[in-house]
């Protein structure tokens, strides 16, 4: 079926008591892998390009193969630009087909966030496009954007609802303990904090950091009312494994690419499977 975008995708969560992933994908294994995984478990899904990853496969040809991909299947698939801080490139993106992006403003201060969170919302009405925004800021790595552990600020409930109302966002990405990248010792997540900020706003709310998150805290997530969970690192191990593995497994007299980068497709697809099963979106499509 045709793109859906954010809006839609999350539309019942909430009430339902399920999360929709957003699964990071650099390439066209994995992306095709996150699309398998979520097939097999008739599930929604979110497919998420990166500034790096639109740089790197390009802006058309990542609009051009995900909607591809989405119009040969029946489950709903959102196509959504990840932590995006360079505003030429989201309407760029926004033009050329995505169904949802995010405005990373977090690093700006509350009223900046607001004001320019707000500018891509007005612009992408236009085009029937999603918008999440960011209140806090989540600690880690995310490709380029660095936030120190003394930089990370969770999400001030206080400040959610002006925010969500001013924004007009579709999507509120919070600051509860989760961090980019790997974990070097077990998140710590603030449900008090989570608990607040869902009584104080319908927005549908977002989970970053999703690699490594305890299956017991994505479920306590999803319960108290998560509407959306990223996971990106977890994936891009995966990839680069398998691709180390398959060179190690094949001569050298095997020239077959598919032969090296094809099992990615599996691997990707049993690990969103797995997230499904945790998130609860299995047969929700
Ligand atoms: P991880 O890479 O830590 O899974 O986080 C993904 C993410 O939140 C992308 O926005």
């Amino acid at each position: 079926m045709a793109l859906v975008t954010l809006k839609e995708i999350l539309a019942n969560t909430r009430k339902e008591h399920y999360a929709v992933g957003g699964f990071n994908f650099n390439g066209y294994e994995d992306a095709q892998g996150i699309i398998q995984g979520a097939v097999s478990k008739n599930s929604p899904v979110i497919l998420m390009a990166s500034m790096g990853a639109v740089k790197y496969i390009g802006l058309h040809q990542v609009a051009g193969m995900v909607k591809g991909m989405a119009e040969s299947v029946k489950i709903p698939v959102c196509l959504h630009l990840d932590h995006a801080t360079d505003y030429d490139l989201i309407r760029e993106a926004i033009k050329c087909g995505f169904t949802s992006v995010m405005v990373d403003a977090s690093a700006k201060d509350y009223e900046t966030n607001i004001a320019e969170s707000r500018a891509i919302v007005e612009f992408a009405k236009d085009y029937g496009c999603s918008v999440e925004a960011e209140l806090g800021k989540v600690g880690g790595k995310e490709e380029n954007i660095v936030v120190t552990d003394a930089s990370a600020a969770f999400t001030d409930p206080d400040d959610v609802p002006r925010y969500v109302e001013e924004t007009g966002i579709d999507a509120l990405a919070v600051a509860i303990g989760t961090v980019h990248g790997f974990y070097k010792s077990e998140p710590k997540l603030d449900f008090d904090r989570l608990e607040k900020i869902v009584k104080i706003t319908q927005c549908p709310l977002v989970l970053h950091g999703g690699s490594g998150v305890p299956v017991e805290d994505f479920k306590r997530c999803v319960q108290m009312g998560m509407s959306k969970i990223n996971v990106g690192t977890e994936l891009k191990a995966a990839y680069s494994k398998t691709i180390r593995k398959m060179v190690g497994e094949n001569p050298e007299s095997e020239f077959d690419p598919r032969k090296y980068v094809g099992p990615v497709k599996d691997v990707c697809a049993q690990i969103v499977a797995g997230k499904i099963d945790i998130f609860g979106s299995a047969d929700k499509a």
